[in-house]
């Protein structure tokens, strides 16, 4: 059973970063395109992160807690300092993906940018950009850090 918890923390975290690199790629784009064709790309990244990155970072701290359960313990010499940086960076990625990210996500895909609504959703973009950017390093040292869990530091 533990494996199927293992396949499915690692099938959460490849859509959770997956899914923000796409939503990544599509804002530097957007850049370039005028506020409609913005709009466009704002509602899509907005169903990127309903569909692929919320799903991916619910069941990567699901999994991820249900493993900690099962965990047999250290592998190696100082791969629980590397399992409690996982943990922690993990779940508070995950903390600000779901209860920041999501909702904000969610408005500005229902937000029309070239209307009355286009100063809150300039705005809205800045903060979902600063609360993603956050998210994502904490994943990725979360990532660094179950890499040495897995092999050893
Ligand atoms: C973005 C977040 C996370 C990433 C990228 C991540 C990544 C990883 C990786 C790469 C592994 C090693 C898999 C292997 O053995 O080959 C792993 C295992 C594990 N993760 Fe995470 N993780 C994350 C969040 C969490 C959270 C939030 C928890 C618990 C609260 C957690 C608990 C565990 C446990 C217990 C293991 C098994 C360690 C062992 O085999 O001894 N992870 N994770």
């Amino acid at each position: 059973m533990t494996r199927v918890w293992l396949l499915l923390h690692l099938l959460g975290f490849t859509m959770w970063i997956g899914g923000a690199l796409a939503v990544m790629v599509a804002g530097v784009a957007g850049r370039r395109e005028n506020r409609g064709a913005l709009g466009a790309i704002v509602r899509g990244q907005s169903l990127v992160y309903r569909v692929i990155i919320a799903p991916g970072a619910l069941v990567t701290v699901l999994a991820g807690i249900l493993l900690t359960f099962r965990n047999s313990g250290t592998r190696f010499p100082g791969a629980d300092l590397w399992l409690i940086v996982m943990q922690a960076c993990g779940i508070l990625a995950g903390l600000l993906t779901l209860f920041i990210s999501l909702p904000t996500a969610a408005k500005l895909g229902r937000l029309d940018p070239e209307g009355k609504t286009g100063p809150y959703f300039d705005e809205l973009r800045a903060r979902q950009k600063l609360v993603s950017t956050i998210a994502g390093v904490l994943a990725l040292v979360a990532l660094v850090a179950g890499m040495m869990v897995a092999h050893g530091g």
